[in-house]
């Protein structure tokens, strides 16, 4: 292989350290915002069943072809590419799988850290004590007051892009390592903490039946397609962030059970996490649990105003969502920031701010989409923030996703697939390649083509 590209010394300095930087990347806002909602307005436990389905049957493949390809290349996502397909024999298109990963990565960044912002003032909130009492109209005023305050909205995300550029300009370990090594294990015992709470004061018992009972009628076709899209956002694959984090892998690592460990402990924070939530949404009269995105902004709040030690519980909740949300936007800038220091010879810190900044311009439009530009129509119907979740997440995701299985099911060969995974010739390996090749792709097509159907609908249809 061509040694120009190769990162060559960079490696996590400590086990684990993989593990711990992709769960990072994959629990965030995905997990605690939006996985709750979807759950709750798709029929909960049926939702939770399809959703775990699609985490193993296409999640799981992909997540582990991006680490193949990240051991494999041992660089940025683009130089990845541009060396595996010619240790591939393949065409140099594959290298758009890295181009577009870090086009995908700005674009969230820039939607997701005003969304991040939102969490910084909804701790600062509670850390006040604002819930105490709170009803209905009160949590929309407040929600609806914040969104309306372009200035305050645009500091907050600024701060957030800040706290993310800061920990990658340190570079790969003194950065991003250290800072998830303790970011991890306070995010997982906040979760547990906030767990413990839910048994104390919220219905428990209620929110479980919720959470894992179901109706067959519930299951639906649509609500199967948004399980699918919410595997790939969820795992952070299709853009590149694990093919970035796998280049700084141990030779000696055990890749079939780390990509197992990553899978499931994301898994079980959205489920942990919704379940809390929903023991406290139930716990308060009159609030519903199928809300839609308003659940941890405007719904959530009620509960916590009401429970005894509300605020305790609030500041701790909402202390988690930031954590969780700050080690998933570093894992956005990092396949791009690894390309130009790479190929550039950049600084971190230069490459860094660089990005950093293009995706804090991004994340203005984003962020005045809920006052000056409400009414910019981006995209038929959405605005700026609403465009850019939708090219990135329904459209960039999911053909990055195709891509990469395409490539590992296709272009690599089984002894260089063998190389990689400590799982040579064994029947888990088979499998893994007939879903990479065939199921995986199959089922992103329809996903794909289910989501852009609307748009397609609106251009041609009137
Ligand atoms: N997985 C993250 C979440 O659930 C979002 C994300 C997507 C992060 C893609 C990195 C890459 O919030």
């Amino acid at each position: 292989m061509n040694q120009e590209h190769k990162l060559g010394a960079v490696t996590w300095a400590k086990r684990g350290s993989f593990i711990l930087a992709a769960t990072g990347s994959s629990v965030g806002l995905g997990n605690i915002w939006k996985f709750p909602y979807i759950a709750g307005q798709n029929g909960g436990g049926a939702f939770v069943l399809m959703y775990i389905g699609m985490v193993l049957l296409v999640g799981i493949p992909i997540l582990l072809a991006e680490l193949v390809l990240g051991r494999r290349g041992r660089a940025s996502p683009i130089n990845t590419m541009r060396a595996l397909s010619r240790e591939t024999h393949s065409s140099r298109f594959w290298t758009i799988i890295g181009w577009m990963g870090a086009l995908c990565g700005l674009m969230i960044l820039s939607f997701y850290s005003v969304a991040a912002g939102w969490v910084l003032a909804y701790f600062d909130h509670a850390l006040r004590g604002d819930f105490r009492g709170l009803d209905g109209s009160g949590s929309l005023t407040l929600f609806a007051n914040l969104l309306a305050n372009r200035d305050l909205l645009l500091l907050l995300h600024t701060v957030f892009i800040l706290m993310t550029v800061v920990v990658l300009a340190l570079g790969v370990k003194k950065g991003l390592e250290s800072a998830i090594r303790w970011m991890m294990p306070s995010l997982f015992a906040l979760v547990i903490v906030l767990l413990v709470a839910a048994t104390i004061e919220g219905e428990f018992a209620q929110s479980l039946r919720y959470m894992f009972s179901f109706k067959l009628s519930d299951i639906t076709w649509e609500s199967a397609l948004i399980a699918m899209g919410h595997s790939f956002f969820t795992l952070s694959v299709g853009m590149g962030a694990i093919i970035a984090y796998g280049a700084y892998t141990p030779r000696d690592m055990s890749v079939g059970r780390t990509v197992l460990a990553v899978a499931f402990l994301d898994t079980c924070v959205a489920l942990g996490v919704g379940v809390a939530i929903f023991a406290f949404v139930f716990a308060t009269p009159g609030i519903s649990p199928s809300q839609g995105p308003g659940l941890m902004f405007v719904t959530l709040p009620v509960a916590f105003g009401g429970l005894p030690a509300g605020d305790v519980i609030a500041s701790i909740f909402f202390g988690m969502v930031i954590l969780a949300a700050w080690t998933s936007t570093i894992s956005l800038l990092e396949p791009s920031i690894a390309y130009l220091t790479e190929t550039f010879k950049m600084h971190r810190a230069a490459s860094s701010a660089l990005l950093g900044f293009v995706a804090w311009l991004l994340g203005v439009g984003a962020a005045l989409s809920f006052n000056d530009w409400a009414h910019v129509e981006i995209l038929w119907g959405k605005t700026f923030f609403d465009t850019m979740d939708f090219v990135a997440s329904n459209i960039l995701l999911p053909l990055g996703g195709l891509l990469i299985a395409l490539f590992v099911g296709w272009r690599m060969s089984a002894q260089q697939l063998n190389q990689e995974v400590d799982l040579a010739g064994s029947r888990i390996m088979r499998i893994w390649r007939l879903l990479l090749r065939y199921l995986s792709p199959l089922a992103i097509l329809i996903i794909f083509v289910y989501s852009i159907l609307p748009v397609l609908q609106a251009v041609f249809g009137e």
